[in-house]
């Protein structure tokens, strides 16, 4: 049987991993992989979340099957968080995934199943798995311009131009916020012109929610979504609870739907729900669970917003540490972009070669096209990763 077969491609990010494990020295940085890590560098289990474990281990009473679309409970509560009331619920339709990227999985199938000959468009650069899924489902993949490599911002005249290109036959994958890899992200102003754009040109919105919250709160990173949602008749969003919740290996997220009317969304809604039948059947609960305990009672959703603001603000300082640091040691501005930009990543945009450097002759690790995890940057270390920068590049 498998003789007909040869090696899947390896994943880079798992391989930095193991690298970075064997690596003896002492002082090595780990600023690849892709969780958040507190400051003694762990990925903590949130209070918010350890109370609503206690809560449910006091009151479960079944493992049966929690059913097709998932946690019914988590669903609304997702609902609520990402669209508030901005979004007539009745045009709204949400299946509990597996994760993040098993809301993006049925998703795609979804609307492969409606547009098979669609092409996909993709921010260039964009999160490593967006085009394999993309492929798998079956769709051709194409890219916008999204990252200026000049200013480390978003090329956004490029980006609209390109936009405003497509038509009814193209899907647009977006990051709602804190766009990974690079950090860079759209104002209000340059989201309102990408909304606009999508209800001139037909052009269909898929949006990747992978980080809501982790940028600069959960009304501001939301905004774009809803701008966008609110502007066209039809989109969909995948949702994680993977970072906001720091419920990574639990595989909790949502693929949401929203049609053009209900009885559309009742019709798209049955394709998910045979998609996840021939799939996996019925999504994990433990992690939908939590979060439906959290955000369904008033104090342990202040605790989490509250647990989640100490993360982002952490994010965020370190960025501007080590912004303020390479500056005073290099009297260059070059380096600001790290604290302009929001979420967890920041592409640095330094050549591959110096990526190498950094690692052999540092310790530094960081993915091949120099993203960083902002959050894996130990505080008091700032400077020793400021001058190991600074000394790949001179
Ligand atoms: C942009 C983006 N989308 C989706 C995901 C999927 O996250 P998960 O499947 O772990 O919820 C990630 C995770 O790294 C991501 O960075």
């Amino acid at each position: 049987m498998f003789e007909t077969l040869t090696k899947a491609p390896a994943d880079k990010i798992l391989a930095l991993m193991g690298e970075f494990a064997a690596d003896p020295r002492k002082e090595k940085i780990d600023l690849g992989v892709g969780v958040y890590k507190d400051e003694a560098g762990i990925t903590p289990i949130m209070t918010s979340v350890a109370k609503a474990e206690q809560r449910m281990n006091a009151s479960a009473k079944t493992k049966t099957y929690v059913g097709i679309s998932g946690n019914k409970g988590f669903n609304a509560a997702v609902r609520e968080l990402v669209f508030a009331d901005t979004v007539p619920a009745g045009r709204t339709r949400i299946m509990q995934a597996p994760g993040g990227t098993g809301a993006l999985a049925v998703l795609m199938e979804l609307l492969y199943r409606a547009k098979p000959g669609a092409t996909l468009w993709l921010s260039n650069p964009t999160w490593p798995n967006h085009a394999p899924m993309a492929k798998h489902a079956g769709f051709k993949v194409d890219s916008y311009p999204y990252f200026d490599t000049k200013t480390r911002a978003v090329d956004f005249p490029a980006m609209l131009a390109a936009l405003d290109k497509l038509g009814p036959n193209d899907i647009v994958l977006l990051h709602g916020c804190c766009h990974n890899p690079t950090g860079a992200n759209l104002t209000n102003e340059q989201w309102d012109q990408v909304a606009a754009s999508f209800k001139r040109t037909g052009a269909f919105p898929l949006i990747d929610l992978a980080y809501l919250g982790f940028g600069d709160g959960l009304e501001a990173d939301g905004y774009g979504t809803r701008a966008v949602v609110n502007a066209v008749p039809e989109s969909v969003v995948a949702f994680s609870g993977s970072k906001n919740f720091g419920l990574y290996r639990e595989r909790v997220g949502a693929a949401i739907v929203v049609a053009r009317d209900e009885a559309q969304a009742d019709i798209a809604n049955s394709q998910l729900m045979n998609i996840a039948r021939v799939t996996y059947s019925q999504p994990p609960d433990h992690g939908a669970e939590i979060i439906r305990t959290i955000l369904e009672d008033k104090d342990l959703r202040a605790e989490w917003e509250t647990e989640l603001a100490t993360m982002r603000n952490r994010m965020i300082r370190l960025r501007e540490k080590l912004s303020e640091a390479i500056k005073a040691k290099s009297n260059s501005a070059d380096f600001d972009f790290i604290a302009a930009h929001r979420g967890m990543f920041s592409l640095l945009g330094l050549p591959g070669e110096a990526v190498e450097n950094l690692k052999t002759g540092s310790g530094v690790y960081m993915i091949g096209d120099s993203r960083i995890n902002v959050a894996g940057i130990p505080e008091d270390r700032v400077g020793d990763l400021a001058d190991a920068i600074l000394a790949t590049i001179k």
